[in-house]
């Protein structure tokens, strides 16, 4: 999936209009597809808003989520999972950020050891902070998490957990094939390491191999978050435990804290979009976006090297060897827009490589994007 293409060529472009702001291109976030987003989300709410008794709805703590909304998540899942798991195995909250904690929190605790892939979602380097746990990096190579690495983890730092990206990982865009994802599972098994498995970018490619909570659904905790793949403001994310007694144990009322739960009103709008196939119309419509501007991405910086992939949100940029990492970041935004340098993205030491990520969703429209694209060509083939 991920491609290389070529070494640099040397072009000069002009640089971008420098009395716009700057395209925002930090973040990953999904492109904007209103025409089908609108009209999907806009009557999911009214349906679910005549479908549903207010007070006996909104009025109320429902703690693990009504049961009608677990089920809804249930089949949301088998978009990934081949079976649907049962109800009772899953949780509903915000966000995955929202689950991370919680779960962090509950299984490798204050003095505890997370391991991570060696760069990886930086909101994990902040939750580690906040609760006192250790990150321990592990290397990566194309198809993600390198066997051998983790398993020197495993041996020398003992690691309660192993937080991953399996799917388009964050930021480099590795996809672990089926017999790696074995790999994995079997080390995590041997050194009783619980797995997070964040599979939150696995909805808009097709044709991926199944997660790792299918290969070891007794040791994984599965989530699937909405934020890249429908809309980051839905606040609908999905976890599936190992077990049917993990909801009540680890959330409510096992850790008495409800600033995971997702409110009522998001999760009754989620069960609608999901039952009325309106989840999927959307999950299309972004698919199809995010592919167009892969396309813009592979035609502007032709003879740069990348990794990316038809439906990935972001791109793993090589940075000129010449250049420093923060001056091309520098140069770029001068330019024209913001990217991230790699350093980000490292959070539990090592050396960050020559390379920046930029993402192609939040730019409002393919012009705006096309104009970030301008200014990192511009500053890569100046
Ligand atoms: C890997 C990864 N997981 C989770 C999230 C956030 O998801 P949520 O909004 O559901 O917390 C992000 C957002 O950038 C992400 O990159």
């Amino acid at each position: 999936m991920n491609t290389a293409i070529g070494t640099p060529q040397i072009e000069p472009q002009k640089p971008a209009s420098s009395s716009l702001p700057p395209v925002p291109m930090t973040g990953n976030l999904p492109p904007r597809v209103p025409d089908v987003f609108d009209p999907e989300y806009r009557s999911a709410m009214k349906n679910v808003l005549e479908a549903r008794q207010p007070m006996d709805w909104i009025g109320v703590h429902q703690f693990l989520g009504f049961p009608e909304d677990r089920v809804a998540g249930a089949k949301f899942v088998t978009r990934r999972l081949s079976v649907a798991p049962d109800p009772d195995r899953v949780v509903l909250s915000h966000s995955t950020q929202a689950i991370l904690t919680v779960l962090c929190g509950a299984l490798v605790g204050t003095s505890g050891v997370l391991a991570v892939e060696e760069l990886t979602y930086p909101a994990m380097a902040k939750f580690a902070k906040q609760m006192g746990f250790n990150l321990v990096g592990v290397k990566l190579d194309e198809e993600g998490i390198v066997p051998d690495a983790f398993e020197k983890v495993c041996e020398q730092h003992k690691p309660q957990a192993l937080y991953t990206l399996p799917t388009l990982q964050n930021p480099t865009t590795a996809l672990m094939g089926l017999e790696r994802r074995k790999e994995i599972v079997a080390i995590a098994r041997k050194h009783g390491v619980a797995i997070l498995e964040d599979d939150i970018y696995a909805l808009l490619p097709k044709d991926l191999p199944p997660p790792l909570a299918e290969l070891a659904p007794e040791i994984t905790y599965y989530m699937l978050g909405t934020a890249k793949s429908i809309g980051a403001g839905l606040k609908a994310a999905y976890l599936v435990t190992p077990k049917e007694t993990d909801p009540a144990r680890l959330f409510w009322p096992g850790s008495g804290m409800t600033y995971w739960m997702i409110a009522p009103a998001n999760a009754g709008v989620a069960t609608e979009l999901i039952h009325n196939g309106g989840a999927d119309r959307i999950i299309s419509a972004v698919r199809d976006e995010t592919r167009a501007r892969q396309k813009m991405v592979a035609q502007t910086l032709q003879g740069a090297s990348l990794r990316c992939a038809p439906e990935c949100l972001h791109v793993w940029m090589d940075v000129p060897a010449n250049r420093e990492l923060s001056d091309f970041v520098e140069d770029c935004k001068r330019r024209g827009a913001e990217v991230g340098p790699a350093t980000t993205f490292l959070i539990a030491g090592g050396s960050a490589p020559h390379r920046i990520r930029f993402g192609t969703g939040k730019a409002r429209d393919r012009e705006v994007l096309q104009r970030g694209l301008d200014a990192i060509s511009g500053a890569f083939f100046r």
